[in-house]
C-alpha cells in the first residue's frame, strides 16, 4: 500500500502532501498526488493565503483554493486550510493599512470567518508562525496593533464560522524542546485557561539532513499533555547539493526518526510533507545551493527517504 494506507493501518489519521496550483498541469505529478492510498490529505501551498484570497478589503477570491479543495474532495482526501493569519504573503492593504485596534479586529474576523466558512469541515492553520525563534512574539502588524489578542480573535472567528473545523496554531523550530516550544506551550495553556478554542498544534518540520533536534517525541508529548492534538504539517529535510548516497542515506534515517516520533504518540494525528517531489520544493529558491528535501526526486522517482517514512510509520 501507499503511505496513507500504511499510516491508517498504524493508527494515524492521514499521511498527506502539500501541493500548489501551477503544478496541477503536470499530469504525471498529479497522477501520484491523486492516489489516495499514497496521500489522504492535501494542503494548498499558497492559494488560500491572505494575498490570494482577499487581495483587496472585502473582495474574496477563492478560485485557486477551490481548485485544490475540489481535487481533494474528488479523491476523498482531507484538506488542511493554510492559513488565516500570518505575517507573510499579506496584501499591502493589510500590512501597511495602519488600522486602529477595532478596525483590525473586524478585518481579522471577516477574513477568518469568510475563509473557514467557505471551506467547511476542514482542518485549519488559523494562526501561522506567531513566534520568533527566541520565543518572543513576532512584531508583525497583528501583534503591534492588538498584542496577543489577535490570536484569540482569529480562533474565535474561525470557531464561529465552522464549529466542526479543527483549529490549529502552526509554527517552525518548535519540533524539539527549547524556548520557542515553551512559548507555544505557554500560549496553548493560556488559550485553554481563557476558554479560547484551540484543537491542535502544527509542527512544520522544515529540517536539515543530519541536524534534527533531539527529543522530538518528548516534545510532541509535551503538547498533547496540554489537551491538544499535534500534526507534523510541512515536513521536508534539505541538504547541501549535490545529493550523494551518503546524504540520501542520512536523509532516509532522518525521515524515519521524525515519523517514528509521531507514530509513537497517539495524539500525533498525521504527517504532511511540504510537497512530495524535489521538482516543486520551495527550498532551492529560498536556500541557495540547498535542496533535494523531499521523498521523491525531481523525476518523480522514490528516494531512500520513502523507505524511511514507511519504516517510521511501522515503528
Ligand atoms: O505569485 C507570484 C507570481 O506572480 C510571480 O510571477 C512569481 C515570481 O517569483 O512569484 C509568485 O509568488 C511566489 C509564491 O510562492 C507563489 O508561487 C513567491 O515569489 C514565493 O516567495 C512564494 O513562496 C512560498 C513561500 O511560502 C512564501 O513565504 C512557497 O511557495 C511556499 O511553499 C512557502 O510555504 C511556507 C508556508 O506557507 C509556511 N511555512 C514555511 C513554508 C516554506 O517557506
Amino acid at each position: 500500500g501507499g503511505l496513507h494506507t500504511i499510516a491508517k493501518a498504524n493508527g494515524k489519521l492521514y499521511f498527506g502532501s502539500a501541493t500548489d496550483n501551477p503544478e496541477l498541469s503536470d499530469t504525471p505529478y498529479v497522477a501520484i498526488l491523486d492516489d489516495n492510498t499514497m496521500f489522504g490529505q492535501i494542503t494548498p501551498g499558497n492559494s488560500m493565503k491572505w494575498d490570494a484570497t482577499e487581495p483587496s478589503r472585502g473582495t474574496f477570491t477563492f478560485s485557486g483554493g477551490d481548485v485544490i479543495a475540489n481535487l481533494a474532495k474528488q479523491n476523498g482526501q482531507l484538506l488542511r486550510g493554510h492559513n488565516c493569519v500570518w505575517y507573510s504573503q499579506l496584501p499591502s492593504w493589510v500590512s501597511s493599512g495602519n488600522f486602529d485596534a477595532a478596525t483590525l479586529t473586524s478585518i481579522i474576523q471577516t477574513h477568518c470567518s469568510t475563509l473557514v466558512g467557505h471551506y467547511k469541515g476542514q482542518i485549519w492553520d488559523v494562526v501561522n508562525e506567531p513566534f520568533n525563534d527566541d520565543g518572543t512574539y513576532r512584531q508583525d502588524v497583528f501583534y503591534n496593533t492588538l498584542n496577543t489578542n489577535y490570536i484569540s480573535i482569529a480562533l474565535q472567528a474561525a470557531r464561529a464560522a465552522d464549529p466542526d473545523a479543527k483549529l490549529y496554531i502552526n509554527d517552525y523550530n518548535v519540533e524539539g524542546p527549547g524556548a520557542k516550544s515553551t512559548a507555544l506551550q505557554n500560549l496553548v495553556k493560556q488559550l485553554k485557561a481563557d476558554n479560547v478554542p484551540i484543537d491542535g498544534v502544527g509542527l512544520q518540520g522544515h529540517f536539515i539532513v543530519g541536524e534534527l533536534p533531539g527529543n522530538i517525541q518528548q516534545n510532541i508529548e509535551a503538547f498533547t499533555a496540554l489537551g491538544v492534538e499535534v500534526a507534523i504539517t510541512e515536513l521536508d529535510i534539505r541538504m547541501t547539493l549535490p545529493s550523494t548516497p551518503t546524504l540520501l542515506a542520512q536523509q532516509q534515517k532522518d525521515y524515519q526518526t521524525v515519523i517514528t516520533a509521531c507514530k509513537n504518540v497517539e495524539g500525533c494525528v498525521g504527517v504532511t510533507i511540504w510537497d512530495y517531489t524535489d521538482k516543486y520544493s520551495w527550498v532551492p529558491q529560498t536556500f541557495s545551493g540547498q535542496g533535494a528535501a523531499c521523498p521523491w526526486d525531481a523525476n518523480l522517482a522514490k528516494k531512500p527517504a520513502y523507505d524511511g517514512i514507511v519504516a517510521g510509520l511501522q515503528a
